[in-house]
């Protein structure tokens, strides 16, 4: 499995995830190899479930990190999961064009763009 999909699989050993029981975790590699990791934090509300990948984004901007090279996902289902539409959003705004790897505990592995994955965005560009 890529190494990248491996401590995708590890963040989501720490998902909080009470109320769906779906965990999932995210790695992120910046320009300079350094990995950010992130997993669902839900609440009670529901609606202020955060993401995996989101988690994952936030940690690596609020450390001054600013270029990415790839995520790689994790979920617990065997279906591979892809981010869901409000993190392609900000995947897209705060990381551009990346590679999304996803990957499932049994070690199933795909490979995607992100400008395949969002096509057409709201971005900057649009502003
Ligand atoms: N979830 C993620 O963490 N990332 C995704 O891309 C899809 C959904 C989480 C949110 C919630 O805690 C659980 O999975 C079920 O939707």
């Amino acid at each position: 499995m890529h190494p990248l999909g491996k401590l995708a699989l590890a963040a989501r050993e720490h998902a909080y995830a009470p109320f769906s029981k779906f965990r999932v975790g995210a790695a992120l590699e910046d320009d300079a190899g350094g990995v950010h990791t992130g997993c669902n934090v839900e609440n009670a509300s529901y609606g202020l479930t955060i993401c995996a990948e989101r988690v994952a984004v936030v940690k690596a901007i609020s450390e001054g990190v600013r270029q990415f090279r790839r995520i790689a996902v994790a979920a617990d289902a065997d279906r591979l999961t892809p981010p869901c539409g409000a993190c392609r959003q900000i995947l897209w705004e705060f990381c551009g064009d990346i590679e999304v790897i996803l990957v499932n505990p049994r070690g199933d592995t795909e490979t995607m763009r992100m400008k395949d994955l969002f096509p057409r965005p709201f971005d900057a560009h649009s502003l």
